[in-house]
């Protein structure tokens, strides 16, 4: 089987980081997520976290030379020899070539809802301070309000999920989207999954279209 070098592409909201975390469990490969990691630096406080603090609190891209040395540097670790999924790369379609330079995907998965959905799933959204995990008020609450199942770490809200900066995120996403799906269409690896249901409708509909992409028994 050849390794699954994935890439997943949504509006924000839209659940890739779900769906990933949930590929990652089932398959064994590691979950890649630019917005983790420049939250984490931005957390620590260091130099990139310094460089990219503004870009990601007013829900614009951080400039490509720096997500692709990011992300270059990250799929050159020994643990994605057999496959990745990036959640959140490529956003534009200079990363989308560069991507291919070094770690040329085999399989884009679109995942697609209506506006209304994404913004309900996005206003809700929950995460843990201290390891990550997403929650969802309403649809996927933690079992004790305010604090993760996983770690018992406090639950926060995301200071880019603020209605204003939303806004701003989706008009780039819109902006930006379109030539890269085109680019993954014209390659023939571009396959597109309705995410408009609850997660655990979404998730095994992945799985499915997972296994099957890659001749997975
Ligand atoms: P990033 O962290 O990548 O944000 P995003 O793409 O906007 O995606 P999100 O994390 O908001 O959403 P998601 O689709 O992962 O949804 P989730 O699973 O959490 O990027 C943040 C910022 O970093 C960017 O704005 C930019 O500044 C910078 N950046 C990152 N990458 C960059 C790049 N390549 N180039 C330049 N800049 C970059 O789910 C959302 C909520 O819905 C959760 O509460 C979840 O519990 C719930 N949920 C999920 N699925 C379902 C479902 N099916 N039903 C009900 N609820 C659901």
């Amino acid at each position: 089987m050849q390794a699954m070098r994935m890439v997943f592409l949504g509006p924000p909201g839209v659940g890739k980081g779900t769906y990933a975390k949930a590929v990652s469990r089932e398959f064994g490969v590691p979950h890649i997520s630019t917005g983790d990691i420049f939250r984490e630096e931005i957390a620590r406080g260091s130099e990139l976290g310094r460089r990219v603090k503004e870009y990601v609190e007013k829900g614009l891209l951080v400039p490509d030379e720096v997500v692709i040395e990011v992300v270059k540097r990250r799929l050159a670790q020994p643990d994605c020899a057999k496959g990745f999924i990036l959640d959140g790369f490529p956003r534009t379609l200079s990363q989308a070539e560069a991507l291919d330079t070094f770690a040329p995907p085999n399989l884009a998965l679109s995942f697609i809802a209506p506006d209304e959905v994404i913004i309900e799933r996005i206003s809700g959204r929950r995460i843990c301070a201290w390891c990550g995990a997403i929650y969802h008020v309403k649809y996927m609450p933690p079992k004790y309000p305010g604090i993760c199942d996983k770690c018992g770490g406090p639950l926060i809200q995301r200071r880019d999920d603020r209605p204003e900066v939303v806004k701003k995120r989706l008009e780039v996403y819109r902006e930006r989207f379109t030539p890269i799906l085109g680019y993954y269409r014209d390659k023939g690896i571009l396959r597109e999954v309705d995410a408009s249901e609850q997660a655990p409708i979404v998730i095994p509909r992945v799985l499915k279209v997972i296994r099957e992409y890659y001749g997975i028994e």
